[in-house]
């Protein structure tokens, strides 16, 4: 009986077969009940062998057919638990954050006029910073109030300004460099302020580089990027680094109204600068600008709060 109910339980086709192989052996009414039932016409003797048989057979048959089960339930024939012609699940998409996108198409713009992107640390030294940026000692920009120091005596950069200073003492002009980064400002956090931002720097150092040079530049940049009809103005104004200097406004229609919106900080580079990092200020001149992106993603956007710009919050950042 073992050999025979062994035989057609591995016989089995599919699922079916191979229940009924279990309800004719093992089920209360089946065989092995039967042989069991034998047992007590057994002579004692012969009663502990005759019952080792009979459990081994049902553990024996038992085991094969709980693993045929599986075999037959899992196979193409059988009820298939993986559906190959199921849609897949896809992971939600991310999508661009607004500062990577306004920075990508800045980047792009001045790539086409020759500009290579350059980049430097977020944790400067106070030379790269301030010194060799002709930032007086007695600065208002490097009180501790209003810039990061580090115990080590570095600083995180509040401008994207010390990567010009990198880039002008390890290379020698003709340069045009574009350097995107993160800046750091001890502010207050609130609608328009935020410790972290961003920037992107701008330098240009050859022979001759005039103000017509910075004019045409910035001019061609703010079509590129607003489109034909915007305009642009210089104010007079002051940094270290650059001299003469200025902030430049682009005119640009803003939730349907056309208006000056305050954009960059500008200038030809100062020559105490040029001496600074090794260059002859009698043989080379040149223009540099930096500009805000989260200013200018949230006048882009029309974003109130940006703070919305750190927060990561998919319902926000998906919208763009
Ligand atoms: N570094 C200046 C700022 O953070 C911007 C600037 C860069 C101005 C280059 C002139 C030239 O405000």
């Amino acid at each position: 009986i073992k050999e025979t109910a062994l035989a057609e339980a591995n016989a089995a086709a599919d699922a079916a077969a191979l229940e009924e192989v279990r309800i004719k052996y093992l089920s209360r009414k089946g065989l092995l009940q039967d042989v069991m039932a034998q047992l007590k016409d057994v002579p004692n003797e012969e009663k502990p062998l005759f019952g080792k048989g009979a459990n081994q057979l049902k553990q024996e048959l038992t085991a094969l057919i709980k693993e045929k089960q599986a075999v037959l339930s899992t196979g193409s024939r059988g009820n298939s638990c993986f559906d190959p012609t199921l849609p897949g699940q896809w992971p939600a998409l991310g999508s661009e954050h607004p500062i990577s996108k306004v920075t990508a198409r800045i980047v792009e713009i001045f790539q086409t006029l020759g500009f290579t992107v350059a980049d430097g640390p977020d944790v400067e030294t106070v030379w790269n910073n301030f010194d060799a940026l002709n930032t007086p000692a007695d600065h208002p920009s490097r009180d501790e109030q209003d810039t990061f120091y580090l115990n080590s005596g570095d600083l995180l950069r509040c401008h994207t300004s010390p990567v010009q200073v990198r880039y002008m003492e390890s290379h020698t002009p003709p340069i045009r460099i574009i350097a995107p980064g993160r800046c750091y400002r001890r502010d207050t956090p609130d609608a328009t302020h935020s410790a972290n931002f961003h920037q992107v720097e701008g330098l240009f150092v050859a022979e001759d580089v005039s103000m017509a040079d910075l004019k045409g530049t910035l001019a061609y940049f703010a079509k590129q990027f607003l489109g034909e009809d915007v305009k642009i103005r210089f104010r007079p104004h002051f940094f270290p680094f650059t001299e003469p200097s200025f902030e430049v406004d682009f005119f640009f229609e803003v939730g349907g109204k056309a208006r000056w919106i305050e954009i960059l900080g500008a200038g030809m580079v100062d020559p105490e600068v040029f001496k600074k990092v090794g260059y002859d200020p009698d043989k080379v001149t040149g223009f540099a600008f930096g500009m805000g992106i989260e200013r200018l993603a949230m006048i882009m956007y029309g974003i109130k709060d940006i703070r919305n710009l750190y927060e990561n919050d998919v319902r926000f950042l998906s919208q763009f």
